[in-house]
C-alpha cells in the first residue's frame, strides 16, 4: 500500500512538473518572440540615429540621396533591381552591410553619385578604421531595409516639414539649409553634425576673417561655398561639390552665411 502511494505520488509529481514545464516553454516562446520584435524596434531606433549623424549628409534624412553626391536608398530600385546591377549574389542586408563597412573607393555611378572624391564614401567600420562598431552598422542596415515596403509598393514619402523655413531667425533658416544641401556629411558643427571629411566648422564664424588676406570673414565663406578651389584649407584635399552656386538659391544662401557666421 505505502509503496503503491509512494509511487502515485511520483507519478503525480512528474506530470505536475511536465505541465509545468510545457506552460513555462510556451510563455517562453511567446517571451522571446516580444523580445524580438522588442530588439529589432530598438535597433531600427539606434539606427535611426546613427543614420541621422552619419548618413544623412550624403544619403538625405529619409535617405532620398542627394543628386550629384550620393545614391537613394529608399527607393524601389534599391530594394529590386541594384544587387542585380552590381552583380551581388547575398542577401541585401548583407550588401548593406559590407558596403558600409568598408565604404567605397570610387563609385559606381561617378557621373550620378562621385561622393566625396576618393574614398567616394568614408569607410565605416571600426574594423577598418571607421568610427562604428558592428552592432551599430546592423542597427543602420536594419532602419534602412525598414524601407522596403514603402518603397516597393511606391508609397509618396511624406514630404519633409521645414521648421526652420517659417523662422524669423536668419541664423535658424541658415542651419535648415546647411542641413538640406549635405554640408553635414562632410563637416562637423558640434551639436549640428559630425561630418570629417572637411574642416570643423565650431569656429568658423572667427576663422574665416583670419583666411585669406584682404577677404573680411562674410567675403571668405562666400568664396569657399561658391568657388570652393580659390582656396583649399591646408590639410585637405579639394572636395567640396563645385556646384552649390546651381544650387542654393541666393536668399538661402545669405542664411546659411548668417548661420556660418554666427558660429563663434
Ligand atoms: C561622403 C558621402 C557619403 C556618406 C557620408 C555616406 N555615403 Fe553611402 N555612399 C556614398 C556614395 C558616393 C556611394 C556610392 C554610390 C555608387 O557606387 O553608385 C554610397 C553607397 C552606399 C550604399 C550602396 C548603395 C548602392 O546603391 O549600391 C549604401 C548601402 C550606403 N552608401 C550606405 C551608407 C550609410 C549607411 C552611411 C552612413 C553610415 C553612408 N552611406 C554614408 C556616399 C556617402
Ligand atoms: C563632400 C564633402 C563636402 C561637402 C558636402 C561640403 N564640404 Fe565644405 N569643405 C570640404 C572640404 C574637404 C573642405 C576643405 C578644402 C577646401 O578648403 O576646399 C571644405 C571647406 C569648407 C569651408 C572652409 C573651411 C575653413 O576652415 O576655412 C567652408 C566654410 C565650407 N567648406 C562650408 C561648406 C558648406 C556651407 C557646405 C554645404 C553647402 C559644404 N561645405 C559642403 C568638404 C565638403
Amino acid at each position: 500500500m505505502r509503496v503503491q502511494l509512494q509511487i502515485f505520488l511520483g507519478t503525480l509529481l512528474l506530470a505536475v512538473t511536465g505541465v509545468i514545464l510545457v506552460v513555462v516553454g510556451f510563455t517562453e516562446e511567446e517571451r522571446m518572440a516580444r523580445f524580438e520584435r522588442y530588439q529589432k524596434a530598438q535597433a531600427i531606433e539606434v539606427g535611426a540615429a546613427l543614420f541621422e549623424i552619419n548618413c544623412r549628409g550624403c544619403h538625405g534624412l529619409r535617405g532620398e540621396g542627394i543628386p550629384g553626391l550620393a545614391p537613394p536608398l529608399n527607393d524601389a530600385y534599391f530594394f529590386t533591381e541594384r544587387l542585380n546591377e552590381v552583380g551581388w549574389q547575398g542577401s541585401l542586408e548583407d550588401y548593406i552591410i559590407a558596403t558600409v563597412s568598408t565604404g567605397r573607393q570610387v563609385s559606381t555611378r561617378p557621373d550620378r553619385y562621385p561622393g566625396a572624391g576618393t574614398p567616394a564614401m568614408p569607410t565605416w567600420s571600426d574594423r577598418f578604421g571607421g568610427p562604428l562598431r558592428d552592432d551599430q552598422i546592423e542597427a543602420i542596415a536594419a532602419f534602412i531595409l525598414n524601407w522596403e515596403t514603402t518603397a516597393v509598393n511606391g508609397v509618396e514619402l511624406a514630404t519633409l516639414p521645414a521648421p526652420a523655413q517659417e523662422s524669423d531667425d536668419p541664423v535658424a533658416r541658415g542651419q535648415a539649409v546647411f542641413e538640406a544641401n549635405g554640408c553635414v556629411g562632410c563637416h562637423t558643427i558640434e551639436g549640428v553634425s559630425s561630418g570629417t571629411v572637411g574642416p570643423n566648422l565650431t569656429k568658423i564664424g572667427e576663422t574665416a576673417a583670419e583666411r585669406v588676406d584682404g577677404l573680411t570673414a562674410e567675403e571668405y565663406l562666400r568664396e569657399s561655398i561658391l568657388t570652393p578651389s580659390a582656396y583649399v584649407v591646408e590639410g585637405y584635399d579639394d572636395l567640396m561639390p563645385k556646384n552649390f552656386g546651381d544650387t542654393i538659391p541666393a536668399d538661402d544662401l545669405a542664411d546659411l552665411l548668417a548661420f556660418l557666421l554666427a558660429q563663434k
